[in-house]
């Protein structure tokens, strides 16, 4: 695992943003694994522009988001769904038949999960998976105990989840209960993941996760065992972190980086 602290949010994302462009300007067909959440609007918000103005384009590209919530159709401005619609597929030249969510609306929830997995091996994996992190450690919607080798299922939420997904449900209770996600194992089974993380609020739960005992109680800590992948962090959120100085380091010094510095 490579970690990378930027001076600024906005540095961050622009990272993240140039990481997955450059991949999808290697190769055109790539099939991402996206997130949802406040952290990655931006990074969304910068593709567009990308896309725009440096003629990024998502023509063969394909995707797999993370979760969807159950029971929520995908016009209700709630649904992941719409989420994606709106920051990201509106706005760019992907075709919306190779963009993925499983469907909160299905009639086979114990199905559901079988479904997508097929879709996803159908298309070779998942080249590049993009992560956030929640506060209670989840990676998707992988709660605490998730087991680290899940697949994509449907999963209760934790009370920590439902206080910070809530605000955006009018009433906050309306928010469901129940959603399907990746598991944990789909995740690692993507050929590289890059996570981005922002904000003093994260800080505490991403040096668990990156720097802890891996664990079932913080799932987002199973990305330790995956070969390629980077968390990239603003300073706010690499506060509570025990080894800037090598990551520092290593990112100053890595020939790999040198395009990014
Ligand atoms: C959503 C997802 C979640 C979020 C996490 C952080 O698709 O996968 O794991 O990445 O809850 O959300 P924000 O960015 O809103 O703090």
């Amino acid at each position: 695992m490579e970690v990378i602290i930027q001076p600024t949010a906005e540095a961050a994302v622009k990272l993240t943003a140039r990481v997955l462009g450059d991949a999808l300007r290697r190769n055109p067909e790539m099939v991402f694994g996206l997130a949802t959440g406040a952290t990655m609007e931006s990074v969304y918000a910068e593709l567009v522009r990308m896309h725009r103005e440096e003629k990024l384009d998502f023509a063969n590209a394909k995707t797999f988001n993370l979760d969807e919530y159950i029971g929520l159709p995908p016009e209700d401005k709630n649904s992941y769904r719409y989420y994606m619609d709106n920051h990201l597929f509106n706005h760019i030249n992907i075709k919306k038949a190779n963009t993925h969510l499983p469907d909160g609306m299905t009639n086979d929830i114990a199905g559901e999960g079988a479904r997508y997995e097929a879709a996803i091996k159908a298309v070779g994996g998942i080249d590049l998976q993009l992560l956030g992190i929640g506060q209670d450690g989840h990676i998707g919607f992988n709660e605490p105990l998730s087991s680290l080798n899940s697949r994509t299922r449907d999963k209760s939420l934790t009370p920590l989840t439902l206080e910070q997904n809530g605000i955006y449900f009018d009433p906050p209770e309306s928010m469901p209960r129940r959603a399907f996600t990746m598991g944990v194992g789909t995740i690692l089974d993507a050929r590289r993941i890059v996570m981005l993380v922002t904000g003093e609020r994260k800080a505490q739960i991403i040096a668990r996760a990156v720097e802890g005992p891996v664990s079932s109680m913080v799932t987002a800590s199973a990305i330790q065992f995956h070969t390629n992948a980077v968390v990239i962090l603003d300073e706010a959120a690499a506060g509570c972190l025990q080894g800037r100085d090598y990551y520092n380091w290593s990112f100053n010094n890595e020939p790999c980086w040198e395009p990014y510095r």
